[in-house]
């Protein structure tokens, strides 16, 4: 499925962003999950749960139930399902049907973000959800704002693409982002790990702007700023980075912009942003800018992959791609993804055999 070289949309042996924990209480949240309905909800104790969201009686949908202690109970014929998704009861019988069961999800809570594991339960290993500590969530020392949560009409692979390529801020944000005229000029670098891909900006001896004069009072510039787009992997990618007093070289901060995203389905997606900083973290108006900021240049980035998705799904006969250098990382990244879901898919046909 464009722009992948493979059938399978999206990898599932895979930790998503299912929700904010703030979302997710005593009232049953429905949200799409690579093409799946699913419920979630706290037990009394706290715990998050996440079951399938159909109830496999007559298909209503369990979000549409209610909570009974830690079960659910379907809204329709009142079957009741517990936080394991085992069927505990079903009216005007005892006993409940065999194999009466909804798919329960492997969940991991962390720094105010909910995870959710959509391959086999016995590889939901947390050491694999990204290390959010290094950018600065669920810490003291740093400040993190969560903006809202957006589900977007366009597949989250066109999303990962508008991040990577980072000179589109001078043509689609150039009224919304201070200094974004300059970025596309600024030569790009690719580095590469086994965790990560960044496609690194490095701009040098840039005038001050309003936003660098409200983050850094006092500092006059130039200044040296860091534009990377990082790739930790299909559910996350960060923006931003390092800022320097260009004349002493001393580090002023690091604002990173965390893109957290998960496939709703093939053609649509949910999108979490947190900006985290590392300076300023006792001045709560610079986290109110960067939401504000952020509702204005979200919006921009939607509506650009929103039309390509209408392009595609237009069955207009698609123009040869054509790619510049500034798409090296973001076609390494293609490679990355499309070599994450064969081997899923081999994994399956071993296992099968
Ligand atoms: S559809 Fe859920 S109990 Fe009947
Ligand atoms: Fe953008």
């Amino acid at each position: 499925m464009y722009p992948l070289s493979v059938d399978q949309p999206y990898p599932r042996e895979q930790w998503w962003v299912a929700a904010y924990s703030s979302e997710v209480g005593r009232d049953v949240l429905a949200r799409d999950i690579l093409g799946e309905p699913v419920i979630l909800y706290r037990t009394e104790a706290g715990e998050a749960v996440a079951l399938a969201g159909i109830c496999p009686h007559r298909a209503f949908p369990l979000s549409k139930g209610c909570l009974v202690g830690d079960a659910v109970q379907c809204g329709y014929h009142g079957f009741r399902f517990g936080a394991d998704g085992k069927c505990q009861h079903v009216p005007s019988q005892t006993g409940v049907p065999q194999n009466a069961q909804l798919r329960a999800y492997p969940l991991f809570e962390q720094a105010g973000l909910i995870w959710l594991w959509t391959g086999s339960p016995g590889r939901a290993d947390p050491g694999l959800v990204p290390d959010l500590h290094s950018l600065g969530l669920g810490r003291d020392d740093w400040a993190v704002e969560q903006h809202p949560v957006v589900t977007v009409a366009a597949r989250y692979t066109l999303l990962i693409e508008n991040l990577l390529d980072l000179s589109h801020v001078t043509f689609i944000h150039h009224s919304t982002i201070p200094a974004g005229e300059k970025v596309a000029a600024i030569p790009v670098d690719v580095i590469e790990t086994e965790a990560s891909l960044t496609v690194q900006r490095r701009g040098e001896n840039l005038p001050l702007n309003p936003l660098l004069a409200t983050q850094f009072p006092g500092q006059l510039g130039p200044f040296h700023q860091h534009f990377d787009a990082e790739y930790l992997g299909p559910c996350l990618i960060r923006t931003g980075g390092a800022m320097y007093d260009a004349a002493s070289g001393k580090l002023l901060g690091v604002q990173n912009y965390l893109h957290l995203l998960t496939p709703a389905g093939p053609s649509r997606l949910h999108y979490f942003v947190n900006t985290a900083r590392s300076f300023g973290i006792d001045r709560p108006e610079l986290g109110e800018m960067q939401v504000a900021m952020g509702s204005r240049i979200q919006p921009e980035d939607i509506e650009a992959i929103e039309a390509i998705e209408q392009v595609l799904q237009s069955r207009a006969t698609m123009p040869r791609e054509i790619s510049a250098r500034v798409d090296t990382g973001a076609l390494k990244v293609r490679r990355r993804l499309e070599m994450q879901i064969r081997s899923e898919s081999q994994g399956v046909a071993r296992h099968g055999e």
